[in-house]
């Protein structure tokens, strides 16, 4: 008969003296693995007398829940040692200043849409998100844009290779308004949204690259009217551009998805070769904007007897260039260190209303 002393003995010793996570493994496969020591001494209890079982079942059980107790106590201490281990050796110290020659700096693109975002945050909007390849529908139809209608082509759309078994063919979105669609499909009203995001058009020259990023904004609820939108729109205008009293003008304009629409311009004056705004006798284009067309609430799920709302949009790049004086639109997307050393902004420094937007 073996000596259940002694191989609970040898075994406690091997478990003790185990370093790593592997031998306890090795251990427990030798001890209470399928032809393990102990799990052959449970096996061979059938071939006892009843007399024996009774003496040695309790033994041989006391000792298999013995060592597997003993195996997963060491397994948890070297696991602890480990973990210990691993944090002193990964410490890093994030009191030591970046190094100056590596230190990466905010595009302008994203600096002006975190300045937005601050700004919309503030009154009360909120970020919502879509995606960059977009379906038909959510790119024309539900913002009213009537089938086979030249406008599809008049956005320049990049038109992804048909799907073989449907023909169905996705775009890369020509602008932010599809986020519009999603949110009032999957939310209900009120709502109060900002999607800023990559857009894309086949057009490339000083002033448009075939990748830009826009703007959207959407407001949902009972009984709004263009006086919300214009409030809206001035004091984000106001805020943006840091001035107080805001000369704008929203001049009537066509949109398929808002009736009626309208561009917005801030004065300005262009003499000398110099834009400053605010002053002078001339007129800059900043948005689009309009009352959410009947249509497109019907096409995403809402009564228009019940819910009105307006929406704007912009392009982003275009007021970072305005805001921040940047003279061509190209090298924006070019990633050259050097521009962005130049045009780039501090990543310690984030915008918030209250502290300063630039
Ligand atoms: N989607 C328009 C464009 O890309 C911009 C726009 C205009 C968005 C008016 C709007 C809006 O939501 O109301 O040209």
């Amino acid at each position: 008969m073996i000596d259940l002393a002694q191989l609970e003995l040898d075994l406690i010793n091997a478990i003790g003296s185990a370093e790593t996570a592997t031998a306890v493994e090795d251990i427990r496969v030798a001890a209470l693995g399928k032809s393990g020591s102990i799990s052959g001494l449970l096996k061979g209890m059938g071939a006892l007398s009843p007399d024996e079982r009774r003496e040695q079942g309790p033994k041989i059980n006391g000792l298999r829940d013995r060592v597997g107790s003993a195996l997963a106590a060491r397994k948890a201490e070297l696991e602890a040692a480990e973990l210990e281990a691993r944090l002193q050796a990964e410490r890093v110290d994030l009191s030591l200043p970046a190094r100056p020659r590596r230190r990466g700096s905010v595009h302008p693109t994203m600096q002006v849409m975190d300045e937005m975002v601050a700004i919309f945050a503030e009154m009360g909007f909120a970020v919502a998100e879509g995606p960059d390849i977009e379906d038909d529908f959510h790119n024309f139809t539900a913002l009213n844009f009537p089938p086979k209608h030249p406008a599809r082509e008049m956005h320049d759309t990049f038109f992804l290779k048909p799907n073989p078994q449907t023909g169905e063919r996705k775009v890369l979105r020509t602008h932010t308004s599809p986020v519009q669609v999603r949110t009032m499909q999957s939310q209900e009203p009120p709502i109060r949204i900002i999607a800023p995001g990559r857009t894309f058009r086949k057009d490339s020259d000083a002033t448009h690259t075939p990748m830009f990023h826009q703007i959207e904004g959407l407001v949902i609820d009972r009984d709004i009217h263009m006086g919300h939108l214009k409030w809206v729109l001035e004091t984000f205008v106001a805020r943006f551009f840091e001035i107080d009293d805001v000369q704008a003008r929203f001049r009537p304009h066509h949109f398929p998805f808002t009736e009626p629409s309208a561009e917005m311009d801030i004065r300005c004056d262009r003499s000398g070769g110099k834009l400053t705004l605010n002053t002078g006798d001339d007129w800059l284009e900043i948005l689009g904007c309009g009352m959410v067309h009947p249509n497109v609430l019907r096409a995403c799920g809402l009564d228009p007897d019940e819910w009105q709302g307006f929406a704007f949009g912009m392009g982003v790049d275009r007021l970072a260039m305005l805001k921040y004086g940047v003279p061509d639109l190209r090298p924006m997307f070019e990633a050259d260190v050097r521009w962005l050393a130049h045009y780039g902004f501090s990543a310690y420094a984030a915008p918030n209303p209250a502290s300063g937007l630039s």
